[in-house]
This record gives structure tokens, sequence and C-alpha cells, in this order.
């Protein structure tokens, strides 16, 4: 492995270690919200548990209400006295009564304990321009204005600082079954407003493709670019490669290790292709792509209710976390965001809940060893290797990336070879470092090894030391699925 110094001028974006949360299954009811009067220790209604956990993590933009669920959200049911406001159904996920006792306040208050910049998906499916309006004005404005005259009745008296807003989402599903021509049209119309006649500068996400439908970013590219300050785009992994038989999340064989990792490295090639179309429209790459869902899909544990998406978290998921973050450094110009689904007990998660206990996966070490990375200096780097081989098919056994920050260098390597330890020659030729000043390592006895309440430690991070450092030449033995980031200076 070689680290280009000569050419490390791009900034890793923090927010590409970006979060989602839903209202879906148990991600913001039990997994963060449980509400004042809870047994569960809370501080104002949020878990103190998964607050602490996640502050670890300097979380640096969270996306919310959805998903599918914002585009049937209707903002003004979820302000105001908790008794009053409306209980109405989740149709989409799970058809469960939803009684909004997790807000516009409760959401923009948890940025603000967490230090993460918020990010509203409006809805278009179901939506208005005008309910979007009154929306930005509740949130932002500080005048003597209707909207913000109501937040303050309801206790907040300063607007929250809200930087992003989603101009819908999966507008080509479900946030409105539309075709990118109608989709762009509207995403003009929204765009306008949003800026209310230009005195907001919010950063308006347009709705992306889903996956490889190039064709969306083209049309949306083509006709709306103006009218937007980044466009998103959705990709998870499912290990089968078939949505209607995902597979589990834990009973899995190498077949399927490496059928997800191989899916998962796919996203390298998908925003090759959506970059290079907005390329076209977009040279100065003033527009950047935000892969605003992003994670493995799996079956839901058995015996979790349908339509929760609760699924167990394993070794691969660590690893899938931790390639897709050397595929966004590597595409630090254009990829500017990105928000893993979901934060907690929703597919991918950070952190699984059952009643007052808590577990972090392993998903949740890879986001804490590799923050390191967030708002630094990418270091391209080359990467020659041996394939990982399984039946016919073959991916790169090895994956890797660095960065530097305060006079530090930070270098992350995995190894996707599950039967081998393989030992990485990495040169720092240029860099004139000393010595590795921290060294730590994720790995597990399987490549399906999880996190259980009964067992929570089973995927943890330990002290690495298999590693050499002489004069420029760093040497690291990775034993078989592992993860390791060295610290350099
Ligand atoms: O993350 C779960 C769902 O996946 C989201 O609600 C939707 O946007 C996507 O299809």
């Amino acid at each position: 492995m070689t680290l280009d110094f000569d050419h490390a001028t791009l900034t890793i974006n923090k927010n590409i270690y970006g979060h989602f949360a839903e209202h879906l299954g148990r991600c913001i009811y039990d997994g963060i919200w449980v509400g004042p009067d809870s047994d569960i220790p809370n501080i104002n209604g949020y878990r103190k548990d998964i607050l602490e956990a996640l502050k670890e993590l300097n979380i640096p933009v969270l996306r919310w209400p959805g998903g599918c669920f914002a585009d049937t959200y209707h903002w003004k049911d979820g302000v105001g006295p908790v008794e009053n406001r409306p209980k109405i159904k989740n149709y989409f996920w799970g058809g469960v009564i939803e009684d909004n006792s997790f807000g516009t306040h409760e959401f923009l208050n948890l940025c603000e304990i967490l230090g993460a910049d918020p990010y509203v998906s409006v809805n278009v499916g179901s939506g208005t321009v005008e309910e979007m309006v009154e929306w930005i004005e509740y949130m932002t404005s500080d005048e003597d204005v209707p909207m913000a005259n109501w937040r303050r009745e309801n206790g907040r008296e300063d607007p929250w600082d809200v930087k992003f807003l989603g101009i819908g989402n999966e507008s080509w599903g479900c946030g409105g079954e539309m075709r990118p021509e109608y989709y762009s049209d509207l995403l003009r119309r929204y765009s306008l407003y949003a800026n209310l006649y230009g005195q907001r500068k919010f950063k308006r996400i347009g709705c992306g493709a889903n996956g490889t439908d190039y064709n969306w970013t083209d049309v949306v590219m083509s006709r709306a670019a103006r009218h937007m300050d980044a466009l998103s785009v959705h990709y998870y992994t499912i290990a089968t490669g078939n949505w209607g038989n995902k597979s589990s999340a834990t009973d899995f064989g190498e077949e399927l290790y490496f059928s997800a990792l191989k899916h998962s490295l796919h996203m390298d090639e998908l925003i090759s292709k959506h970059s290079a179309i907005m390329d076209k429209y977009d040279p100065q790459k003033r527009i950047p792509l935000m892969v605003d869902e992003w994670g493995i899909w799996t079956d839901p544990e058995p015996g979790s209710t349908p339509g929760f998406l609760y699924q167990q978290n394993s070794m691969r998921d660590a690893l899938i976390a931790a390639t897709t973050f050397d595929i966004f450094h590597k595409h630090c110009d254009r990829v500017q965001m990105a928000n893993i689904a979901q934060m907690v007990n929703v597919l991918q998660a950070m952190i699984l809940t059952k009643d007052d206990q808590m577990v972090l996966t392993p998903t949740y070490h890879i986001f804490n060893m590799y923050k390191v990375h967030q708002n630094a200096t990418y270091i391209p780097v080359m990467l020659k290797c041996e394939d990982y081989k399984f039946g016919n098919e073959t991916i790169p056994a090895l994956s890797g990336t660095a960065s530097q920050k305060d006079g530090k260098i930070n270098i992350s390597l995995s190894n996707l070879n599950p039967n081998e330890s393989k030992t990485i020659e990495v040169d720092l030729e240029g860099a004139k470092v000393k010595n590795v000043t921290n060294a730590v390592i994720l790995t597990a006895p399987q490549i399906n090894s999880v996190n259980t309440f009964e067992n929570p430690d089973v995927v943890k991070p330990e002290h690495f030391s298999d590693f050499r450092l002489k004069k420029e030449k760093l040497s690291v033995t990775l034993p078989p699925h592992s993860i390791v980031t060295l610290e350099i200076q």
C-alpha cells in the first residue's frame, strides 16, 4: 500500500459519518425516546444510555423523520402539548399507532444534545408547499411571525439551526411513485419556496436514485441541477442480491459472507457512475452526492414484529461498514454526506435495545474507530493485493484508507479473507513519521459473531500490536476477518 501525500488535498467531510433515525419499528420509540415518565433511566425522555453511547461517536448529522414515513408525516401532529397530539397510523411500518410524542422539538433538541446538524426530510409525497414553508418558519424564524410565535408558545424561544432539508424521500417509490421528469419539476418548485424566496440558505437535497437507476440521476440533473444544493442516492446491501429473500443476519456461512461483501463493494462502481453523470451537468462538483441511506438489509430477527426491520449485527457488518467508509473516502470529492440506515434497532444499527438493556454492535465499533477520519485530509492510497476467491468469484482481499489531521496520520485496514491472515506493507515515504501512537483491532471468533444482551463484548475493539514500523515502512499483519486502525506520528 502506498500513500500519495503529494495529492492529499481534499477533506473527508465529517458528514460521511452521518446517521438516520426514522419512525420505524423501535428506532425512535424504545430505542431513543422512552418519554420522561419511563422507568428506563432518561434525560427529559431520551434514554440516558443511548445518549451516552451516541455522544461517543461524534455524530455530525442526523436525518429524520424518514424514510418512507417522511412522505406521510404532517409535522403539526408532532408539536404542542403531548396529550393533545393526534394518534395516527404508521402505514408503512407495521401499521402501528404513532402517538407523535416524538416530534419536531424532540428531534431538534436531540440534535443539539448530540451536537449533530439536523437533516429534516420534508413531505413532498402527500404534503404541500405551504406545509413545508410553515414548518421551516416554525423551526428557523426569529421574527414575529405566526409559526415562530407558535413555537415560542410551545416552549422554545430561539430558532434551531437547521442546515439540511431533504426534498422528498424515494420519490420514485414510497415517496410518490413519480417519474424523474415529474419529480424534477416538483424539486424546482419546493426548492424555491424552501429557501423562503432567497432568505434562507438551506442545503436542499434532491431525492436521488434507487441504487443503479442512472437514468433518474441523469434526468434530475439535466432538469433541476440549478435548483438543488445536493443530490442523494440510496443503496442497500442484500447478501443474496434478492429483495424477496434477503437471508438471515446471523445464520450464514462463507457463501453469504462473500456475496454480502461483494454486493456492498458495488458502492464504488455505483458512486463512480452517478458521479460521472453528475459531472456532465456539474463539472465543478458544486452539487455533492449524499448517500443518505446505506447499509446491509437482512431478514428480520425471528420472532420480531414484522415491519419493524429489527436485525442483528455481526462481524460481517463491521467489514461492510469499514470498507464502505473506505469507498466514501475515495470519492470524497463528490460524496459529502452519508447516513447509515439506521441509528438504533433498525437495519444495520449502531445499538440494539431490550427494555432497559442496550448492546453496542460491531458496526458501532467501526463508527467509533473510524471517527478519526472525520474532517481529516484524505490521503489517496494505492493498494495492490491478492484476491479473496470464493467459487468462481473474487473480490480484493484487502481494503484500506488513510487521512491526516493535527500532525497525525490515521490508517485503517481491513482483511476480508475469513480464512487467512494477511500482511500489508505500507510505504510511508515522505511522511516523516516516528511512532505508531495508537493501534486498535476489531475482529471476532467467527464471521457471524454478534454481541448479545447476554454476551455484549464478543466483538469489541482491542489493543493491537502486530505491526512493525521501520523508517518509513510499516508492516501490519491482519488476522482473518479483521479491521485495524493505526495512528502514526
Ligand atoms: O430504511 C428503511 C426504508 O428504506 C426507508 O424508509 C426507505 O427510504 C427505504 O426504502
